[in-house]
């Protein structure tokens, strides 16, 4: 992956949880993968933390976060973000930052009691290697998280001509993959799989988008996916 890809688009990330259909996605990700998220101790690793969305919820959650990301302007504002809540929550244990490609860093892994990750593996190549190699660093009763925009979904086809309008747009670089595809990867143990985004994007309002994903009808356009060992 080109290290620069997420740096142009750093400053503008956080715009999109601003906006309407921003905020009630994220309201129906963050609900599924924060309740499937359950580390037996305290050691997370999270990939490809962006500005830190959810490493603030693993933070406020009293998890030790060691949060990786390649992209360095992303990162810089994830730091932000958390030395605030810091200030303002002093008990939080403090984030081990660790600018990298996950690629290159799996044997210099640690042994963790839950790995985590948030539309990040859509921008790794072959993740289900990757995925693999992350598998062998849980501890027992450990698990493995991530959450994926889903391919052959309404959601797929809105990057798709996000793509088309602007061919420099990160997503560009993104490989969706079907609920199918993900359940099929040999990770190390049966896949849990979790499914949400039953809206589609040109929803008009939040309060039609949650009657819809009330309905789940249709593919979902967000895959959470967890692997735990036994
Ligand atoms: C779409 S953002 C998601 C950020 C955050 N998890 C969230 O949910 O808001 C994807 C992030 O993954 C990072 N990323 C992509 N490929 C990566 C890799 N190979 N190693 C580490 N981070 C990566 C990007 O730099 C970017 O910050």
């Amino acid at each position: 992956m080109n290290k620069a890809l997420f740096d142009p688009v750093a400053a503008h990330y956080d715009s999109w949880y601003d906006t309407e259909l921003g905020s009630v996605s994220d309201q129906v990700e963050r609900h599924l993968a924060q309740s499937m998220f359950k580390a037996p101790g305290p050691k997370v690793l999270e990939i490809g933390c962006g500005t830190g969305q959810y490493t603030s919820w693993l933070v406020q959650e009293g998890y030790e976060v060691t949060a990786i990301d390649i992209s360095g302007e992303m990162m810089d504002l994830a730091q932000k973000k958390i030395a605030a809540l810091q200030e303002t929550t002093p008990q939080t244990k403090p984030v081990h930052w660790w600018h990298a490609d996950i690629t290159e860093i799996l044997d210099q892994l640690e042994t963790y009691d839950g790995i985590f990750s948030m539309t990040a593996f859509e921008f790794v190549p072959e993740p289900e290697k990757v995925l693999q190699k992350l598998f062998n660093h849980l501890k027992p009763g450990g698990c493995l998280l991530i959450g994926l925009i889903a391919g052959e979904s309404a959601w797929s086809d809105y990057y798709e001509e996000a793509v088309r309008r602007k061919p420099d747009s990160v997503f560009a670089r993104a490989a969706l993959y079907t609920k199918e595809e993900i359940s099929s990867w040999q990770i190390g143990a049966p896949a849990e799989i979790g499914e949400c985004l039953f809206f589609p994007p040109n929803i008009q309002t939040a309060a039609e988008a949650l009657l819809l994903e009330k309905k789940r009808e249709g593919n979902p356009g967000f895959v959470v996916a967890k692997w735990t060992k036994g």
